[in-house]
């Protein structure tokens, strides 16, 4: 049977080891956590099963295969032992017979997106990273319909915009929207982004000073920020924010704060296949997964084996392209989620009539 595997990290030490090691998880308290997830070796966590494309029947099966280490071990030890331990991990998932492994999170952050990662392991290897700006982008314009916000009089800001998920996130946004607000730590490389985003049509300007995200009807933010850092004061009355950071970018203060804003977790996407399971609990519904997992699977049903997203540096038509095959295999944007919880309907109304009333009185 055509297969995948998919390594996923603890993100939140503490909820996601109780996942897992419901005794560990709550005696150990998180600085233990980071401290030991140095020395625990590679996990397997689950067989999943039943995903079956819309468009050509197929079913196939997978793993989730876990590195031990925390975002926080990920980032502050050196790139080479990091990579060693997801070497390690799909080492795991070719023994159990993977044909691609996916890597989720912040196993694709360090160092080179994924590329030294790739040279030592067997099969072919691939971020997810496409297919999350897809369901991001996606979602973020859903959104806007949804609040009334008129895309080519918007102005949109892109948290972390020279990282590989927010450089071409902005880029296929400009393409729609004709302002858009660069925001990141290095601005030679935003200087790059800029140049992109301005020949897909946009008025670019870029800046480090979060504070001009006040400008901008739409936000998209996606750095690798350990803690949370857009806060309730950045934020414009009625905007859409997309938050595709794993751990979040958005402050709770905001949803505390804040009931004038549309804040919800991007590149959240329904897999294939009445059956589909996970036979693990990551914190999502049944059949909900991450962008980056979909990505994964996707490419196995369409029988892709192969390096597809690597580094750092996506392209449009890249992102277009998995965007159009999981379309194809049934792949559907899943509902909106907020700080881990499903968004009703109701308060979707009530944010698309308060946004309205703002409006008129401006
Ligand atoms: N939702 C999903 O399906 C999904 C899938 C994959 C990844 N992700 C998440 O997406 C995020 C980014 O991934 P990526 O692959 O694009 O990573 P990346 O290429 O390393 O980019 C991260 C960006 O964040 C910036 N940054 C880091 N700390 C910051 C801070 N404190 N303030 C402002 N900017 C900061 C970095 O700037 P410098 O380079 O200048 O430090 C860089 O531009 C991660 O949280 C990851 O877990 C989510």
């Amino acid at each position: 049977m055509d297969n995948f595997a998919f390594i996923i990290h603890p993100l939140d030490p503490k909820r996601d080891v109780k996942r897992k090691f419901p005794l560990l998880g709550r005696v150990l308290p998180v600085p233990a956590i980071n401290f030991l997830s140095r020395f625990f070796p590679p996990l397997y966590i689950s067989h999943i099963t039943g995903v079956r494309s819309e468009a050509t029947g197929k079913e196939v099966e997978g793993w989730f295969v876990a590195c031990p280490y925390t975002p926080q071990r990920m980032l502050t030890l050196p790139p080479e032992t990091v990579y060693r331990k997801v070497i390690a991990t799909a080492h795991l998932a070719e023994r159990l017979g993977a044909k691609l492994v996916g890597l989720g999170a912040y196993t694709s952050v360090v160092g080179d997106g994924g590329i030294t990662i790739s040279r030592s392991v067997n099969v072919p290897v691939t971020t997810g990273d496409s297919y999350t700006v897809a369901s991001a982008v996606e979602a973020t314009k859903k959104a806007a319909a949804i609040m009334a916000i008129d895309l080519p009089r918007a102005t949109l800001a892109v948290v972390g915009a020279t990282g590989a998920i927010g450089a071409v996130a902005a880029e296929l946004l400009a393409e729609d929207v004709p302002q858009v607000v660069l925001i990141g730590k290095r601005l030679d490389r935003l200087a790059e982004v800029k140049a992109r985003c301005e020949k897909a049509g946009a008025q670019v300007s870029v800046t480090n000073d979060l504070n001009l995200l006040r400008q901008a009807d739409l936000v998209l933010t996606v750095t690798s920020a350990l803690e949370a850092i857009v806060e309730p004061q950045h934020l414009k009355s009625g905007a859409v924010v997309c938050d595709v950071a794993r751990p979040r970018d958005v402050s709770k203060a905001v949803a505390e704060q804040r009931d004038d804003v549309f804040v919800f977790e991007g590149g959240l996407v329904e897999i294939p296949g009445p059956e589909a399971s996970f036979n693990f609990d990551f914190g999502l519904p049944p059949r909900m997964c991450y962008g980056c997992m979909a990505e994964t699977i996707a490419l196995a049903l369409e029988g892709r084996y192969e390096n597809y997203t690597l580094g750092k540096d996506l392209t449009v038509a890249q992102v277009k392209e998995i965007a159009g095959i999981a379309r194809r295999h049934g792949f559907k944007l899943a509902g909106f989620r907020s700080f881990e919880h499903a968004v009703p309907e109701t308060e979707i109304e009530r944010l698309r009539l308060k946004a309205a009333r703002g409006r008129s009185l401006l």
